[in-house]
């Protein structure tokens, strides 16, 4: 369990932030909020209190004796401020104190992670711009605010990140604060990234396929991650079973063939392909236009013929400087085993990076976390086990050393 503070500043979003408090709760984290008096005006206490079962001030001047202008700040392992108005922003920027939350961001030790929300030209405006450069120069984690509809009639970059979105990199900083560098600094702003992530899966009739375990969470992360370091996301998904991050361009497939054309499609202009997806290597020879019967039969064989594999026919295509990476789960008896059975297929693959996975006795899929080895031409970059959004950004990092 660990100790979160989030401060909510004084716009519409600020119900939003409910929910956050209800996520950062549910997995286990113990939450104090922090509002300013203008964000009271949005939501209540009573709200916040219930919300997190805890007290909730907004004055320096109220329960003086417990210094909560200090311990609040000195005792959390990750303060979340979330709506961060152009207000709040330039406050925090500046170095005020004149409200708790403020009191609070000066006499934090720990990850700090802004949402910011606000009316387009207010984000756009150069006193934000510069709040927010000071802000990130320091350390702090500002996500890029959604695109979309804001309070008024107007709309374009300014809502604030989906709970959803901002709780996931909290707890990845949770489980690993030096990864507040990587997801506050913006490394893939003006690149194109294309994450395919799910499993295929091939049509034997109208109503049968074979498919494989794969929930797409690992390539969702991939795209979340890639997309809060500014890069433009096109998520190819085959029948994801996860929520896809907001601000993500999803096309959706079935089938290794429908995956294919459209990584084919899209690849040409990408700066950064990342094949996540569990895609088959085998589909039947021909699909059935109706329902197979049994009609006394005590078995039924399936022809299967190979399936294109995309991941070599990218690299084979690759567009000079552009970084394909491939996964790989493997079976395998050792450590060292999985590592060479990965190495040599970076090599078949013709991919700059290769992300191994053990998946024997049914580790990975569908789970949240992840143990993989990270291997790039030269050999071994790295070995991470951790949540799959804390795994995803580390590969992210990877693409450094290409
Ligand atoms: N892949 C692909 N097209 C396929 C099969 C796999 O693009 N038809 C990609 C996957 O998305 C993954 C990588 O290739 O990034 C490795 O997949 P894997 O199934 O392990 O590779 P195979 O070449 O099928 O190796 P093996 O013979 O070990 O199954």
């Amino acid at each position: 369990m660990s100790r979160i503070l989030l401060g909510v500043a004084g716009g519409i979003a600020a119900y939003k932030a409910c929910q956050l408090v209800r996520l950062f709760a549910k997995a286990g984290h113990e939450v104090r909020v922090v509002p300013t008096e203008n964000a009271l005006q949005f939501v209540g206490k009573a709200t916040w209190e219930a919300l997190s079962g805890h007290p909730v001030h907004a004055s320096v001047f109220e329960d003086i004796p417990s210094v909560p202008h200090v311990h609040l700040g000195t005792q959390a392992d990750l303060i979340v401020v979330a709506p961060a108005t152009a207000d709040l922003l330039a406050r925090a920027a500046g170095g005020r104190a004149d409200d708790l939350l403020t009191n609070v961001l000066l006499m934090a030790a720990c990850p700090v992670v802004l949402a910011p929300a606000m009316h387009t030209q207010m984000w756009i405006h150069a006193a934000t711009r510069h709040s927010v450069e000071l802000l990130r120069s320091r350390g702090a984690v500002v996500i890029e605010p959604a695109a979309g509809r804001l309070a008024g009639s107007d709309s374009g970059p300014g809502r604030m990140p989906e709970p959803e979105d901002i709780a996931a990199t909290a707890f990845a900083l949770l489980q690993d604060p030096g990864l507040a560098a990587s997801c506050g600094s913006l490394d893939l702003s003006g690149k194109r990234v294309i994450v395919s992530a799910g499993g295929t899966r091939e049509a034997i009739d109208p109503v049968r396929f074979l498919a494989n375990s794969s929930s797409g969470k690992m390539g969702v992360s991939l795209a979340r991650a890639a997309k809060i370091r500014g890069a433009d996301v096109t998520l190819i998904g085959a029948n994801l079973q996860v929520e896809i991050p907001a601000g993500v361009e999803h096309v959706a497939v079935r089938s290794t063939a429908e995956l294919a054309d459209a990584a084919f499609s899209l690849a040409g202009m990408a700066d950064v392909v990342i094949m996540a997806a569990a895609v088959a290597d085998f589909t039947p020879s021909a699909t059935a236009d109706s329902k197979i019967k049994k009609n006394g039969s005590k078995g039924l064989c399936l022809e299967l013929v190979q399936t294109t594999d995309v991941l070599r026919e990218l690299s084979a295509n690759r567009p000079p400087g552009q970084i394909i990476v491939g996964f790989a789960a493997e079976t395998a008896s050792s450590e060292d085993e999985l590592v060479e059975l990965g190495t040599a297929k970076l090599t078949r693959k013709g991919c700059q990076l290769l992300v191994v996975n053990d998946v024997g006795g049914g580790k990975t899929f569908g789970s949240d976390s992840n143990s993989v080895w990270i291997l790039g031409a030269e050999g071994v970059l790295n070995r991470v086990s951790s949540s799959k959004d804390v795994v995803a950004h580390r590969i992210l990092d990877a693409l450094k050393e290409v």
